[in-house]
């Protein structure tokens, strides 16, 4: 039977303020929880952390104090989605750690949107952007092994390769062609908008994580390859935004929300493997469902349009968190001299990007070449994990 969030009954708004017991859950456990139980927890902060900024946003461009009230009242609701979520995080992970789950997120998340979604310019765009988070991890996963010890197939556990993608150092490109050329939001495939809101959202998340916790680390080359990925992500924010259609109403982007919102935790309700934590995407998905209905009955008082003109008429089917070796491997065979030009991808070295080039790298060795040329000195080999190695091509 199709899911359709529209026909569904939520928990009323009244009875979804959770007091401290419920707000304290049990965070999974750190030495076996599945990776891929991690990685929807990341993408459901990520998530909440859009709702609840998103919302602001919406508040801040409201004159209307009734309408700022019924904001602030699912703002708040929202807001405790995100502490319960991220609180499943167990305490135990260290920073560097924390971020290899989220390149191994950007990953696998924009691995299988890119292969689900059906407008080609769009594909391309996650295609495009994927491989440069794929070499984030290996990257992060050669500090991980030199200053603190340790192998990053503890963390992403044979789910995912690491090994280089396209360098790191060519992802600083000229602003300007960062970013993309939006869908047409009367044309488009009601997946596309969601597929484009969730990777922008998680790439939002990365940014921010990125540029608070870099500072905290003490060794020279852990900061300075912070401040290069951190950077990076600016980049991926920009060209994942760019692709949203800047002509949605305050009104229709706020469904969007909340209808994305339904369908990752409906995703995640059906494809989770810990039990736990899937009672709490389900006790989420019943207090967006009402979320939902809340922003249909303001986007049809505003807009004038029946909801069902945006939405698909049922979910598609479960964003779902499954190895992508052969895909990105595949990728990686065919995309990895690409870079932008305009809001078009070009294989050459262009003059905008070698200028950009010159202007940061100020004729020295970037972070993340320095980064393994460092790890060679002490460990004889940059790491690696290839798993699939000795099948592929
Ligand atoms: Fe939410
Ligand atoms: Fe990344
Ligand atoms: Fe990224
Ligand atoms: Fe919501």
């Amino acid at each position: 039977m199709a899911f359709d969030p529209l026909q569904e009954r939520g928990i009323p708004l009244d009875e979804q303020v959770r007091d401290w017991r419920e707000l304290n859950v049990t965070p999974i456990d750190p030495d076996h929880a599945d990776p891929y139980t991690r990685c929807r927890i990341i993408t459901m902060n990520g998530i909440e952390t859009e709702a609840i900024s998103f919302s602001h946003q919406l508040a801040r461009h409201c004159p209307d104090t009734e309408l700022k009230q019924q904001l602030a009242c699912i703002r708040y609701l929202e807001a405790q989605q995100q502490k319960a979520v991220n609180w499943l995080l167990p305490g135990l992970a260290s920073v560097l750690e924390t971020t290899i789950a989220y390149e191994q997120v950007a990953v696998d998340l924009t691995s299988w949107v890119a292969r689900m979604e059906p407008d080609p310019y769009l594909r391309q765009a996650y295609e495009f952007g994927v491989l440069e988070d794929f070499d984030h991890l290996y990257r992060y996963a050669n500090l991980y092994e030199m200053i603190e010890h340790r192998k990053a197939e503890k963390i992403v556990d044979r789910l995912t390769e690491v090994m280089p993608g396209r360098p790191t150092y060519l992802h600083h490109r000229d602003p300007v062609d960062n970013v993309r050329e939006p869908y047409d939001r009367t044309r488009t495939e009601p997946l596309s908008r969601l597929h484009a809101l969730t990777i922008m959202a998680a790439e939002q998340q990365t940014m921010n994580f990125y540029m608070n916790v870099g500072p905290m680390y003490m060794e020279p080359i852990a900061r300075r390859l912070y401040q290069e990925i951190g950077l990076i992500e600016e980049e991926h924010v920009t060209h994942y935004e760019s692709l949203v259609d800047p002509g949605e109403s305050w009104w229709e982007m706020l469904l969007n929300h909340e209808y994305n919102e339904c369908y990752l935790y409906y995703s995640f309700m059906e494809t989770e493997s810990d039990p736990k934590v899937k009672n709490i995407w389900e006790l989420h998905l019943g207090m967006e469902l009402e979320h939902l209905r809340l922003a249909a009955e303001l986007f049809k008082r505003f807009d004038g349009r029946d909801p069902d003109q945006v939405l698909a008429a049922a979910l598609p089917p479960p964003v779902t968190f499954e190895p992508n070796k052969a895909y990105v491997r595949d990728l990686l065979s065919t995309q990895i001299d690409c870079t932008t030009l305009g809001t078009g991808y070009v294989r050459e070295a262009h003059e905008r990007f070698s200028k950009m080039q010159e202007a940061i790298m100020g004729g020295e060795q970037p972070p993340s070449e320095r980064v393994i040329d460092d790890n060679r000195a002490i460990s004889g080999q940059d790491y690696r994990f290839e798993v699939e190695a000795a099948v592929s091509r």
